[in-house]
This record gives C-alpha cells, structure tokens and sequence, in this order.
C-alpha cells in the first residue's frame, strides 16, 4: 500500500517545527554551499520544498525534477517555487518514486527524510536504478534519522518509533524501522564523504559520491 501523505501536507511544517524546532531544517540545508556547482538534481520527496527552492535560488545553473506521490506536497511546492521565480527550472512529477522512469542523468540526487519510507527490498532496487542515470562523480545528498551507539540509543529509538507509529496513523506508511540505507548506497557503487551530526547522533546529514572511474555497481543485492 502507498502511504498518503496528503493528509499531514499542510500542517507538515509546523509539526515539523513544534517538534524539533529548527533542527531539520538545519540538517537539510546544511549541504547546500556544497552543491553550488550541480546542474541536473533529482529531488525525491521533498515535500512541501522547503529545501528546493533554496536549492534553485543558491544554484542558478541548476534544474531539477522533484518526484512525489503526494499531490497536495507536490502543489505546496510547486507554489513555493512559482514564488521564489524559479518554476522553469523545476520539472514536477507526481508519482511514486519505486516506479518512477528516470527520464535523464543526474550529478545530484537528494533524499531529505525520504529513505526512510521505504523498506530494504526499494531502497536496492531504487539506487540501483538511479545508478544507471548518474553522471561520474555524481552525488547523493540524504537527511536521515539514525540511532546512535552507546547511551543516546536509547532516546533515539524511543523518538524514532514514536515517529513511525505517528507516520502509521496519519498516512497509513507500512515501514516500521530505519532501512540500512548505506547498505543500498553502497552496493549501487556510491562511497560516503562526508557526515554530520546532531541531537547527539539523532539526525545525520550525509553526502555520497559515485566514484568517476567506477563504472559498475560495487556488488549485487541478492
Ligand atoms: C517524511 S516526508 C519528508 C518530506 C521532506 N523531504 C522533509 O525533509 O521533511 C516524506 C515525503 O516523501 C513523499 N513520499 C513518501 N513515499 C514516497 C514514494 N514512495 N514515492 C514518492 N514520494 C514519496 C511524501 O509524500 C513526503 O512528501
């Protein structure tokens, strides 16, 4: 089943916001200085697009297709950069990324609290095919929750189930627990180069980089 996220899309940032202050925002933005040289991103699940309209306006050489199933996020963003004068450059699609045909290459993909609503068997079988459309060197931005090691665990995963039992109730999303991710990055031949932290290990801003003289998947899923 698809989860419905156009029930939670107008109240999203301001639940967002009564529950972790500035905190994601923080996460999310905080690779952008990084991306002023990318040129064609592809942009899952961004919501309502709060990251991709600072994307476009820092980055005037960039365009993007932003994917989401929601069709309401897709409207908030869509006005959101109509606003900002940047809807040109934007290509929108409404559909779910799992079936989503890429239809170009990309040196960016970004992932903002996105990975999270998919289970294992997607996250392999959608970097794999996102593989195939990146250019040398492209890179792979992903805001995340993570569980940190040692004492901070414990929190950690009280707040993270907490989130998925919210997530189930509200949008009907079916996953229950954090995918390994890196897993699935890594098998699709991407290498990690950077991370970031806060709330002690609670939010993780990664960057991933698809090495240029790689030209295969590093290894196969089974
Ligand atoms: C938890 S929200 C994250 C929104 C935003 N990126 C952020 O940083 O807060 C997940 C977003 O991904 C979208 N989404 C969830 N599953 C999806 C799927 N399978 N395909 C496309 N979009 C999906 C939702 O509609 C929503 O906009």
């Amino acid at each position: 089943m698809r989860p419905d996220f156009d029930r939670i899309a107008r109240p999203y940032r301001w639940l967002e916001y009564l529950s972790f202050g500035p905190m994601l925002e923080r996460c999310r933005f905080y690779r952008l200085p990084e991306l002023t040289d990318a040129r064609r991103a592809l942009v899952l699940g961004d919501g309502d697009g709060r990251f991709l309209v600072r994307l476009l306006k820092s980055n005037p050489q960039l365009s993007a297709d932003a994917v989401d199933l929601s069709p309401t996020m897709l409207r908030l963003l869509s006005n959101r950069v109509a606003l900002a004068g940047v809807l040109d450059r934007v290509t929108l699609y409404c559909v779910d990324a799992r079936e989503f045909i890429l239809p170009g290459s990309y040196d960016l993909v970004v992932t903002h609290f996105f990975l999270d609503c998919l289970t294992m068997e997607d996250l392999h079988a959608l970097a794999g095919r996102i593989r195939g459309h990146l250019t040398p060197g492209a890179r792979w931005v992903v805001s995340e929750f993570a569980i940190p090691s040692g004492v901070a665990s414990l929190p950690a995963r009280f707040i993270v189930s907490t989130l998925y039992a919210a997530f189930a109730l509200l949008t009907g999303l079916e996953t229950r627990r954090l995918p390994d991710y890196p897993a699935a990055l890594r098998s699709a031949g991407l290498l990690l180069l950077g991370r970031h932290r806060w709330l002690g290990g609670l939010l993780v801003s990664e960057i991933w980089k698809l090495e240029a003289t790689n030209s295969a998947p590093a290894s196969s899923h089974p």
